[in-house]
């Protein structure tokens, strides 16, 4: 360290020093600011200036409400993809065969799996999960021999409205309704506060399977422009508002998927603000909100709900696994009707899976398993991140996800992704093409990458040969 160096300016060095050295690692979150001022009996603005120096040199990355992280090394790591404000005219959704080549991908062992968001089942906790299954079957064996209530089981529903504190919100067991995954809770939902034909606001890119379900109920899009880090932009929100008579808004404050923005926690709360000056209800997706980078998660935008306008859903799908189908809504002062729609949609979800996962939540074993996913997903999106920088042609460019296991990679002009995915899949690689996030059929250069599975040379080899192919 240089003679005379300041005080920030050693507080640097020590930390550079660690670094070369090993003790910390890429990924690795660098001691808070306040604990560091405690032990170097410095002050907090002092270690403030030394991670913002080190921000500014590329050694460190700052999370919002997250911390400080030892950054990916590359001195170039490629820019965030490009957020364009640009207002779209409200669209039908039209089928997407597409969509259909990806699930298909998903579902066949020899192909690399990039394509649909799932995480490998090597980290899922299905020993565990199995261990509860046996127990169930040999404590009650008559198990399914009636039917569930349509709510779901009660031990179950317990479980979500405890663990619904850790997410800020205040959620009674009786407003649970159990569901066969988020993608029946968003429907259950949108069935419940809106007619076909009627307009829905939407984040832009958003999932398919949202846009899937919109089609299957008559309903059309307004995108919304939607930053990669900060999520949906509250200004077009607004002037949808004023513009179009909009039914309902699909977003996914916590934790965006493809994006991986995760909205500040002042816009949460304007956005339910907004919404509820309008009378619109939000139908808030919370799938990927436990996998928010960090020790502890970000509050839910219900938890600023005052009005019952919010319908929260989510699901143990990215979590437990998706097979269970096990997800779940509080629908707010819309509960009477979603639990209407579902006892007449299936009147029940099958009640085996939410006795093994009650189960596995009563034993308190999820909160170890969601810290040990969440380190895992963190360590293998940075490995990606690392090999699309290594691999694909110049001008590409990578999301900085807030959390869960999905990149969003802009490729450079003149690319198609579309086509790109059909290459891919002919090398046995699957991958998900922007356009199938967007009911305008947007985002052509875009793709999103699953970093679900744990680094393998398989899928080294398979980032190389994707940056071939995009070249
Ligand atoms: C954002 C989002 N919402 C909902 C779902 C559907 O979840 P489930 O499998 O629980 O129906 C997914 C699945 O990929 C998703 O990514």
């Amino acid at each position: 360290m240089k003679v005379g160096a300041t005080r920030y300016e050693r507080v640097a060095a020590l930390i550079e020093d660690q670094v070369q050295r090993g003790a910390l690692r890429v990924g690795d979150r660098v001691p808070s600011v306040r604990s560091l001022s405690r032990h170097q009996r410095v002050s907090v603005g002092t270690v403030l200036e030394a991670y913002v120096r080190l921000e500014a040199r590329g050694l460190l990355e700052a999370r919002p409400r997250s911390g400080f992280y030892v950054r990916v090394p590359h001195v170039d790591r490629p820019p965030e993809p490009r957020f364009r404000a640009r207002a779209a005219a409200p669209a039908p959704v039209g089928p997407a065969a597409v969509i259909v080549s990806v699930m298909e991908a998903a579902g066949n062992a020899r192909v690399v799996p990039l394509g649909a968001a799932c995480p490998s089942p090597e980290l899922l906790p299905y020993r565990a999960l199995n261990r509860f299954l046996r127990v169930a079957i040999a404590r009650n064996p008559t198990h399914s021999s009636r039917y569930e209530s349509s709510r779901g089981s009660e031990a179950l529903r317990r479980q979500i409205a405890r663990r619904a504190l850790l997410s800020g919100c205040e959620i009674a067991p009786a407003d649970v309704i159990v569901t066969c995954g988020a993608i029946e809770a968003l429907q259950l939902c949108l069935r419940a506060v809106t007619r076909p034909g009627q307009l829905v606001a939407l984040e832009s890119p958003t999932y398919f399977g949202i846009l899937q379900v919109l089609e299957a109920l008559g309903l059309r899009a307004v995108e919304i422009p939607t930053h990669p880090r900060d999520g949906l932009d509250l200004g077009r929100l607004a002037a949808a508002l004023r513009t179009h008579r909009i039914a309902a808004c699909v977003a996914m404050p916590t934790l965006q998927n493809p994006l991986g923005a995760a909205m500040p926690l002042a816009a949460k709360r304007e956005l339910v603000t907004l919404l509820a000056r309008h009378g619109v209800p939000l139908i808030e997706d919370d799938v990927y909100g436990d996998l928010v980078y960090g020790a502890t998660r970000p509050p839910a935008a219900r938890s600023f709900d005052r009005k019952g306008l919010v319908l929260y859903c989510s699901s143990f799908s990215k979590t437990l696994g998706p097979g269970f189908r096990v997800g779940w809504v509080d629908a707010g002062r819309f509960t009477t009707e979603v639990d209407r729609l579902k006892f007449m949609s299936t009147v029940a979800t099958a009640s085996l899976p939410q006795v093994v996962i009650a189960h596995f939540l009563e034993r308190g074993a999820y909160e170890r398993h969601l810290r040990r996913l969440r380190a895992a997903f963190q360590a293998q999106t940075l490995r990606m991140s690392a090999a699309i920088a290594r691999h694909f042609p110049a001008g590409t460019r990578i999301s900085r996800p807030a959390g869960g296991f999905v990149l969003w990679v802009e490729l450079p002009e003149g690319a198609d992704a579309v086509a790109l995915h059909r290459r891919a899949l002919a090398e046995s690689i699957s991958i998900s093409p922007g356009p199938i996030f967007s009911a305008a059929g947007r985002f052509q250069r875009m793709l999103r990458i699953n970093c679900g599975h744990p680094w393998s040379p398989q899928i080294e080899r398979a980032a190389a040969t994707l940056g071939r192919l995009a070249g």
